[in-house]
């Protein structure tokens, strides 16, 4: 415990000292201080004497990065465990891990709630590694177990993009260690301002969108895009890119028909046009509950009525609230 706070009080000296400082040439946020003297590498890595895998000083990722994204005091103002940005505790974009303040069910504003659904990070509470679905070349079954850690998808020294670039969040543009990923370098590229928080006062993500500049709408949709590019270099066969993939067969046995998700051509007025990943999910997790014809959805590959059902999905709204928002019906 002692250590851990030390190790806290002494990356949140530099983190005053150097996070406050304008972009760097890459964007960092963990690494801007890297000199060829550097300290920082000490406060994650043990070169003999190794906790965790990849030399790391804990069990485990998510003990490393919750120690500052964790914890109401730590390190950092993004608290991924709770979704809240603590200074102002606004929610964040991502959700939460264990908890989520987000507004679920439409109403005056966000609510903080266990979550029901999250992506499962190795070193979590009562963590199982799950299936990842959707990856893989066609006809390849379901999906593939995974061990997921925060480093699968984010790089923790920035540097993230291929070619040493800045990247959105830190995104890896290969996802690490997954084997049948796309290995296909994506960069999601990053924004001057950084907002980490959903903009409507009332906390309604639906329509959030990415980048800054036009967040309440859906008119600029570059993130959009790109973000669903993104979660498609793992979940490679869930993207439906191009028009009428929901009437079209992929020619898999079980991601056959898909509602378009890339994201593009979101020229239409208001909320309309075609969704992302984002637009209906979140990337950390979700607090959304489902009710009885949401909840008995089988998991991708077994029969419907089985009785093995998915949960929330990291779904943003209750039940499926996310397709009444453009459609309407
Ligand atoms: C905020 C925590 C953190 C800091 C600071 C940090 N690392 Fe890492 N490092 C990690 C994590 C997490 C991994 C992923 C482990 C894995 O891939 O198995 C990693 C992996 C690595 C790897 C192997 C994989 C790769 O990405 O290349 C090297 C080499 C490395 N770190 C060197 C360094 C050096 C040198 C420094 C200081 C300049 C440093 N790290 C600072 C957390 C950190
Ligand atoms: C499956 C990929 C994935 C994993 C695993 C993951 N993240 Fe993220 N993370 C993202 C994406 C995508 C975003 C951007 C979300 C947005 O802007 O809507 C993000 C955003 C963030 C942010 C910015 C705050 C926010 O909520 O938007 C932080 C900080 C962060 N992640 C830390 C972590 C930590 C710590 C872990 C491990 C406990 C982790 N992430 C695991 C994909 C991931
Ligand atoms: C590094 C590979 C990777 C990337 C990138 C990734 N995921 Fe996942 N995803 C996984 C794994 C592994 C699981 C299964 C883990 C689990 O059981 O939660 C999963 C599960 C899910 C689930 C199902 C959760 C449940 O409750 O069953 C959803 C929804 C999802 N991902 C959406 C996304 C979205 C949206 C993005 C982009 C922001 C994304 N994923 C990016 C690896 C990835
Ligand atoms: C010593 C404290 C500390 C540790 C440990 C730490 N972070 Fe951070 N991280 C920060 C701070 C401070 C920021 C700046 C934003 C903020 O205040 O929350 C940040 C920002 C981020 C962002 C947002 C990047 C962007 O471009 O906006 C991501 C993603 C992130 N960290 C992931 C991780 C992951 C993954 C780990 C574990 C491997 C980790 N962090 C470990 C302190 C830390
Ligand atoms: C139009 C809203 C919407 C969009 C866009 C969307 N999803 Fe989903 N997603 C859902 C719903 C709803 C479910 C629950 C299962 C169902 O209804 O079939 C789900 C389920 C999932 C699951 C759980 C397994 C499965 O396939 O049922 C994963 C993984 C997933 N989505 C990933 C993604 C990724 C990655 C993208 C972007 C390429 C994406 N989703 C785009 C609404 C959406
Ligand atoms: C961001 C707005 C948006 C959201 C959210 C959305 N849709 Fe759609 N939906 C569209 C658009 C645009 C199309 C036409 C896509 C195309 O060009 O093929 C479409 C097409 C469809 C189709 C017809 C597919 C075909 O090719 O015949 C169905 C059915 C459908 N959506 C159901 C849903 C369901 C169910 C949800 C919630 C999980 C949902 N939609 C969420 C915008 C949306």
């Amino acid at each position: 415990m002692k250590n851990r706070w030390l190790f806290i009080f002494g990356l949140a000296l530099a983190i005053t000292a150097f996070w406050t400082q304008p972009a760097f040439a890459d964007n960092p946020p963990h690494d801007g201080s890297y000199t060829a003297t550097t300290d920082s590498c000490a406060g994650c890595h043990r070169t003999h004497t190794g906790s965790g895998a990849g030399l790391l000083k804990t069990t485990s990722s998510y003990n490393l990065c919750m120690n500052c994204h964790g914890v109401t005091s730590g390190g950092a103002n993004t608290d991924v465990r709770d979704g809240i940005y603590v200074s102002t505790n606004a929610p964040l974009k991502g959700g939460g891990f264990v908890n989520a303040k987000m507004n679920v069910a439409l109403g005056a504003s966000a609510v903080s709630a266990p979550t029901t659904s999250s992506h499962a990070v190795n070193g979590m509470t009562g963590y199982t590694s799950g299936v990842l679905y959707g990856i893989g070349a066609l006809n390849s079954g379901a999906g593939t177990t995974f061990t997921l850690e925060c480093y699968s998808c984010h790089d923790p020294h920035g540097k993230s993009g291929s070619g040493a670039t800045a990247t959105y969040r830190i995104l890896r543009s290969v996802p690490r260690y997954v084997t049948g990923a796309s290995n296909v370098p994506y960069n999601v590229p990053d924004v001057t301002t950084k907002e980490y928080s959903v903009k409507d006062a009332t906390g309604k993500y639906y329509g959030e969108n990415y980048p800054a500049t036009t967040d309440l709408n859906l008119t600029d949709n570059t993130k959009m895009t790109t973000l669903s590019n993104w979660c498609a270099t793992c979940h490679t066969r869930i993207h439906g890119a191009g028009s009428a993939t929901g009437s079209t067969s992929s020619g898999d046995a079980i991601y056959r028909f898909r509602h378009r998700s890339d994201g593009s051509n979101v020229s239409n007025s208001s909320a309309n046009g075609d969704p992302g990943c984002l637009t209906c999910h979140v990337a950390h997790g979700s607090s959304a509950t489902m009710g009885a014809y949401s909840s008995s959805v089988p998991k991708p590959g077994t029969a419907e009525g089985g009785g093995n059902y998915l949960g929330s999905s990291l779904l943003r709204i209750n039940n499926r609230g996310v397709c009444e928002a453009c459609h309407n019906k």
